[in-house]
């Protein structure tokens, strides 16, 4: 799995695939990108950025592609609407990134309008060319991202991958939903298998895919070259471990909140180790936090809801967020309350 793109996988057998976080905004921030690694993904994507705003240099935009030497590979996934932006921003990118990921799945409105994000599915030709301008502009891998469609007429997720696979597109991920669909419904994992059979490059599968038995079931259905995990990391970044464990690709005395567990992990409650899995992911998150962009209150205030998030008495974590707390305090605060069980 250390090659950065393996070539497309055949019809799956139990072995191990890669698994993948989902590049979300205001989520997958630089230390939470290095958490999820530790935690056993293969692959993190940042969140997407604005070609337009790259280009232009705007520093907000530049903040969100922040990287360090540990990231590796550094894949940001940028989205735009003009071909020229997507590549400038592409190419300034490329002296650091290890591969360019292009996003044509997103629903928001701000997004769409711009006639980016998943709103150019429903303009294919001028996808398609965005697409072989930026491969032929950088020396690095592209790949992209897309729905199944834009919800209006037939999916075309299928002969838009084939088109982007003969321009040079070296990896594709469907999210097995329509724009129009946003997060509605369930992911057509179907679909998603059709995409795979239909080119040679490696699919991605995502959408939905939560824990083991989800993770296979949607390899049994797919074939796909790997899996792309969303919602399901968000305060839970262990899943990619608790996968893989459950998958029997990973032993799970080789997890690393268990291997940190001083005491017997299998006498804890099935609360005891929700309590000590995220307390370790936390106190991880703070350290590699400090390590890289610093702390910030922000996203310090997002991932503590989620990491908390279902656990007995969170609420008190709601109240020390309205409390005045420095930064530190913040973040000692809420491994305190994890260290509660
Ligand atoms: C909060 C949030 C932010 C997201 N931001 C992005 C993004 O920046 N780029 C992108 O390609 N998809 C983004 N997505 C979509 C996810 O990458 C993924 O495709 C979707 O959540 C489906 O996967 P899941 O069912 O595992 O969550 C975002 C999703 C969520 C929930």
């Amino acid at each position: 799995m250390g090659e950065l793109i393996a070539p497309k996988s055949g019809e799956w057998g139990g072995e191990a695939r890669p698994l993948f976080l989902a590049p979300m905004a205001g989520v997958t921030d630089l230390p939470f990108r290095l958490l999820a690694k530790e935690c056993g993904a293969d692959f993190t994507i940042t969140e997407f950025t604005n070609s337009t705003a790259l280009s232009r240099a705007a520093a907000i935009s530049w903040k969100r592609m922040e990287t360090c030497e540990a990231e590796s590979p550094f894949i940001p996934q940028i989205f735009g609407g003009v071909t020229e932006d997507m590549a400038h921003a592409a190419e300034l990118l490329a002296a650091d990134a290890d591969i360019i990921d292009l996003n044509f799945g997103c629903p928001a409105p701000k997004v769409t309008k711009i006639c980016a994000g998943a709103a150019l599915m429903g303009q294919p030709d001028d996808l398609v060319s965005m697409c072989e301008t930026i491969v032929d502009r950088v020396d690095i891998p592209v790949t992209a991202k897309m729905r199944l469609g834009t919800g209006h007429g037939a999916f075309n997720a299928k002969e838009i991958c084939q088109d982007l696979e003969q321009v040079g597109v070296e990896r594709l991920c469907i999210h097995g939903r329509t724009l129009k669909q946003r997060y509605s419904g369930v992911a057509d994992w179907e679909y998603i298998s059709d995409v795979v059979q239909s080119v040679d490059v490696p699919v991605v599968a995502n959408g939905d895919i939560v824990d083991h038995i989800s993770s296979q079931a949607c390899l049994e259905q797919t074939n796909a070259s790997g899996l792309m995990i969303g919602r399901g990391a968000i305060g839970r970044p262990s899943i990619f471990g608790e996968i893989k464990v459950g998958m029997g690709w990973m032993e799970e005395d080789d997890l690393p909140w268990i291997r940190a567990h001083e005491g017997d992990w299998n006498e804890l409650s099935d609360i005891g180790r929700q309590f000590a899995s995220r307390r370790w992911c936390w106190n991880r998150y703070i350290e590699l936090a400090k390590e890289t962009t610093g702390l910030e209150l922000k996203s310090m205030r997002g991932h503590a809801v989620s990491f908390t998030k279902g656990l007995p008495s969170a609420k008190k974590i709601r109240s020390i967020m309205h409390g005045k707390v420095s930064r530190e305090e913040f973040a000692q605060a809420t491994s305190n309350f994890l260290a509660t069980n």
